[in-house]
């Protein structure tokens, strides 16, 4: 069975302030260890992070694909690791959609991030007119395919999934258990051999209300979280449920 796997993604939120919440969190990971729980600060806190809570896996939300040059404001691979990062989030569709990310330059992050040593959570995620047109799970599986480096496949136990429905995140607005069950199911497959080993994770305004629902799922590993990772006194019972679950 697979552990499942909790990730908190800070976003544009967080300064020197919140590495407390951070230590909070570390504890409720120390405390269930039977899931595998991480934080994606921001950048500027990951090395903070990495002091105050040992123990507690830091990532970061995303990187650049080339190792090093010319690249004004953009972090490497490398850097991540020196900074005592151990994962990241890539194709997230807010980089996609308001920065203009294709699927070819998060394929060439996510190659980037496994060559460097990181784990790599790749997004996908389909917007609101395809779910409702009825090609959600066609769309998805396209779009990992293109995200995802020939040789990632490989690499299974550093590569992870999130599906994340874009319509879903931040709204309040959760998938259908059946249209998530159904969505992973045609990941997995679309994955190929690695499929049965590789986690995948839901994202999209999962909370203490709807964890222990979604995690039920069997093809389910775990949650991308936003909004609610922000405090260890909401991500707590997210992490709970993963326990029970798992
Ligand atoms: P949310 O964000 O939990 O606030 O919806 C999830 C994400 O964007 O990763």
């Amino acid at each position: 069975m697979r552990r499942k796997y909790v990730v908190g993604n800070w976003k544009m939120n967080g300064t020197r302030a919140s590495i407390g919440e951070a230590q909070a969190i570390a504890a409720l990971a120390l405390a269930h260890g039977q899931v595998d729980v991480a934080i994606c600060p921001p950048f500027t806190l990951i090395a903070a992070c990495v002091s105050a809570c040992p123990g507690l896996t830091i990532g970061a939300q995303d990187c650049h694909s080339a190792a090093s040059g010319a690249f004004t404001g953009s972090i490497s691979a490398a850097m991540l690791v020196d900074a005592g990062a151990k994962t990241v989030i890539l194709g997230h569709s807010e980089r996609r959609d308001a920065l203009g990310e294709t699927s070819a330059h998060v394929r060439a992050k996510v190659a980037a991030a496994l060559g460097a040593g990181l784990e790599a959570i790749l997004c996908v995620g389909e917007p609101l007119d395809v779910r409702e047109g009825g090609g959600a799970s066609a769309y998805v599986a396209e779009q990992l395919l293109q995200s995802l480096p020939d040789a990632a496949g490989h690499d299974s136990a550093r590569l992870i999934i999130a599906y994340e429905p874009i319509w879903a995140i931040g709204t309040g607005r959760t998938a259908e258990l059946g249209d998530i069950a159904e969505m992973h199911g045609a990941l997995r497959g679309a994955l190929g051999d690695v499929g049965a080993r590789t986690a995948i994770l839901y994202g999209g305004s999962v909370s203490g209300d709807n964890a222990a629902a979604i995690f039920s799922l069997s093809d389910v590993d775990g949650a991308l979280v936003g909004g609610a990772s922000l405090t260890a006194a909401k991500f707590a019972p997210i992490i709970a449920a993963a326990s029970t679950c798992g």
